[in-house]
């Protein structure tokens, strides 16, 4: 059934115009997964992948101590004797299958999926990358540590945390660092978006790598804000207008962010919706105790952030917003270029940009 409805979702969305133009009421929230099996239907699948984890702990770190390098890891399960394992494209796709498993199952939670959330969390994990120390970005996994998984930035990002841990059960040789931007490409994938190309390398660090608070960008601000942080990650302005486009996905939640509301009608499709809206519609700052955001005219229903407003308040960044808008297939093409950019800067890889895996997303 799960299987049905993304097919289903993909026939939409190559039927769908280039400009994208449809309409509020052709569309529901949870048009790109409804409901197929429950967690709980599962419920065998976690503990069963817990034991093993449990199991052999103290041995895998010791391998990994000895292995080191991208990914390299000695499976022990009663194979003590056959050396190190080095993970293959395939053995990559198995993590890939078993995200895209998840999404399509786990289904309970927001708009009907953690696939938004994934891709938040690979962005989180990268976006603190500073080009001029070289520190942060996706290589290390910190904020699986306090204080970076208490920032308020990343606050909700637990949620895609504990989605993935049963995926890091099932296959212990890939890092944290891997995994989460692995699925945050999965997800864009999985729900409808390009291709994202990925390739291994990423190693976990301890609690001392963790990036001091403000590194992240901060919703409130404007345009300036937004320069500075993307800039200090080595993006330019057409770079930042189309990861920013990643809002098509997605929610704000008042008990993370303390704003509200999905950006489109299909938040769990990615599209050039968010564009499309930003320039079609009319944005009026909403009336309610909470945070200064916007909601659109028409309906009431969607919001915009005061950042998400800059983009079009800004000639620089506007330029770029009206582009996207109007072809869909140059926000596809763009935003898949940077998004391998943002999860990758800072990584010391060994595996050559040629050689980056293209995972098959599934039927
Ligand atoms: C100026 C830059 C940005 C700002 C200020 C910003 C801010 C925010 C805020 C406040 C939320 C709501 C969080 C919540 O309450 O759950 C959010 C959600 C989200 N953001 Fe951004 N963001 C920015 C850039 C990006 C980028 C570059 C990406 C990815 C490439 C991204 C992907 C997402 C996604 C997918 C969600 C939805 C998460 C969910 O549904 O749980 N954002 N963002």
């Amino acid at each position: 059934m799960a299987s049905a409805a993304r097919s289903a979702t993909r026939a939409f969305l190559r039927s769908t115009p280039a400009t994208s133009s449809f309409r509020p009421a052709a569309r529901s929230a949870r048009f790109a997964l409804p409901q197929g099996f429950r967690a709980s239907a599962r419920r065998g699948y976690a503990s069963e992948a817990g034991e093993k984890k449990g199991g052999s702990g103290g041995i895998f770190a010791l391998a990994f101590a000895v292995a080191g390098g991208a990914g390299a890891y000695f499976y022990l399960n009663g194979e003590s004797t056959k050396g190190p394992f080095v993970p293959t494209k395939e053995d990559y796709q198995k993590v890939y299958d078993e995200i895209a498993y998840r999404l399509a199952n786990e289904t309970d939670y927001d708009d009907g999926s953690y696939g938004p959330v994934l891709v938040r969390l690979a962005w989180h994990a990268s976006g603190t990358y500073d080009k001029e120390t070289g520190t942060g970005g996706s290589n290390g996994a910190t904020m699986r540590f306090a204080p970076e998984s208490d920032h308020g930035a990343n606050a909700g990002l637990k949620h895609a945390r504990d989605f993935l841990e049963p995926v890091k059960a099932k296959f212990p040789w890939i890092t944290y660092s891997d995994l989460w931007t692995l699925a945050g490409s999965a997800a864009i994938q999985e729900l409808g978006g390009p291709v994202i190309p990925w390739r291994p390398g990423r190693e976990d660090k301890d609690v001392a790598a963790c990036t001091p608070d403000g590194r992240l960008p901060d919703a409130s601000k404007d345009h300036r804000h937004i320069r500075d942080v993307f800039n200090r990650m080595g993006f330019d302005d057409r770079e930042m207008v189309a990861l920013i486009g990643a809002h098509a996905l997605g929610r704000a939640h008042t008990d993370r962010s303390g704003f509200e509301g999905p950006w489109d009608f299909s938040p769990t499709v990615f599209s050039n919706e968010f564009f499309r809206l930003l320039v079609e519609e009319k944005w009026n700052q909403r009336k309610w105790n909470g945070p200064a955001q916007f909601t659109d005219k028409t309906t009431s229903t969607l919001m915009m952030l005061p950042t998400d407003i800059a983009l079009v308040k800004d000639k620089g960044f506007k330029q770029h917003v009206e582009r996207y808008a109007k072809d869909s297939d140059a926000f596809f093409k763009e935003f898949a270029e940077v998004y391998v950019k943002l999860l990758e800067n800072g990584v010391p890889f060994t595996v050559k940009p040629e050689d980056r895996f293209v995972f098959k997303t599934s039927e």
